[in-house]
């Protein structure tokens, strides 16, 4: 493990000391329903599971749980569905970036082919939803499709938007607002839920979550164009090469002059190979994007703490017990979600 990763995971394991058992317990149901699915895909499955990688949304949603109230076994399977998604999609999201690595491992679009890799994904996302039966709650119900429509919607309205080098800041949280922040607000919002959060509690839990999920997206956007592949662990540059316009450049074209615009706009209009990505980057880099990008990750993620602030502050005069713990950890993993570099 490089050292970096080691931070990374240190900082990930105290933030989920509160949950630790039940993460475990989530972990083992989520490898048992992997399993004996069919053995002709039990190998693609067992596969995908290491795919996944920090399991933030499961911890997110019983952390959530446990500060809302309690965790019970319907939280673990939502926990566990959850991850299930978000594997899925990131199957899925590999077909569309044509990448090649993920978690120091080959895709499964790179390491079988895509036909596969669309199946698999779907298969995930199926039995995510078998999962979530057991709750037999429509709220979960209802909440995770709505969830995974967003999703979509997010995407697509992202591949609608491939070779447009204008998008607004609305448009970009348009974007990952869907493809990102639905699944995490899901996870948080979920959590709670089955804690016991209703009515504006449920829907600060819910709002956390949004705050966290644009943020991590913002800082994901900026790791795909500075980051290093070694230590990130999966292709990057993705989205120069696909012509995906994301906060960095947005707000390089917003702020630079004519000529400097023009020169940038050549140089990606064509998408840019891996090879040049470096050049790009440094230019978005010396231009100040980069940070002006993480500036605007750091603020939301100041808005996310202030959320939790309130949340603590309600369980504090409801006099609700071992509830400072996980607020604790959903500060720091607000704090991680900025500070990272995995
Ligand atoms: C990662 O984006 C991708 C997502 C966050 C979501 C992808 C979702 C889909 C493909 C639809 C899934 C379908 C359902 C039904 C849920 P990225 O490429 O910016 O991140 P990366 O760097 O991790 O690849
Ligand atoms: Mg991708």
């Amino acid at each position: 493990m490089a050292p970096n990763q080691k931070t990374s995971a240190t900082a990930l394991a105290s933030a989920y000391e509160p949950i630790e058992q039940e993460l475990v317990e989530t972990t083992e149901l989520l490898k048992s329903r992997l399993r004996h699915v069919d053995p002709t895909f039990d190998a693609y499955l067992e596969y995908s599971f290491k795919l996944g990688g920090k399991r933030l949304r499961p911890a997110l949603a019983l952390l959530c749980g446990k500060a809302a109230g309690r965790i019970d076994n319907r939280c673990r399977l939502v926990a566990a569905a959850l991850e299930m998604i978000h594997t899925g999609s990131l199957v899925h999201d590999d077909i569309l970036d044509g990448a090649k690595f993920r978690r120091q491992l080959r895709t499964i679009n790179a390491r079988w082919d895509s036909q596969r890799a669309v199946l698999i994904g779907d298969l995930l996302i199926t039995r995510a939803f078998e999962l979530v039966c057991e709750c037999d709650d429509s709220h979960v119900f209802r909440t995770l499709a709505s969830c995974c429509k967003r999703t979509v919607e997010g995407e697509l309205y992202q591949t609608e938007s491939v070779g447009n080098f204008s998008l607004t800041f609305d448009d970009y949280l348009k974007i990952v607002g869907g493809k990102t922040a639905s699944l995490i607000e899901c996870s948080t919002s979920l959590g709670a839920y089955l804690g016991g959060a209703r009515g504006e509690e449920l829907e600060r839990f819910a709002r956390f979550g949004r705050l966290l999920g644009i943020a991590f997206q913002i800082v994901d956007d900026s790791l795909d164009l500075i980051g290093d592949e070694q230590v990130v662990g999966k292709t990057l540059g993705t989205d120069l090469e696909n012509k995906k316009e994301t906060l960095p450049l947005i707000l390089f074209f917003q702020n630079a002059s004519e000529k400097e615009r023009e020169r940038m706009f050549r140089k990606i209009e064509s998408g840019v190979k891996a090879r040049d990505r470096a050049e790009v980057a440094a230019i978005l880099k010396e231009s100040g994007s980069i940070d002006a990008a993480l500036d605007e990750a750091n603020k939301l993620v100041d808005e996310a703490l202030d959320v939790v602030g309130e949340l603590r502050e309600k369980a504090r005069v409801e006099g609700r017990k071992n509830a400072d713990a996980p607020f604790d950890s959903l500060e720091s993993l607000a704090r991680f979600v900025v500070k990272r570099d995995v």
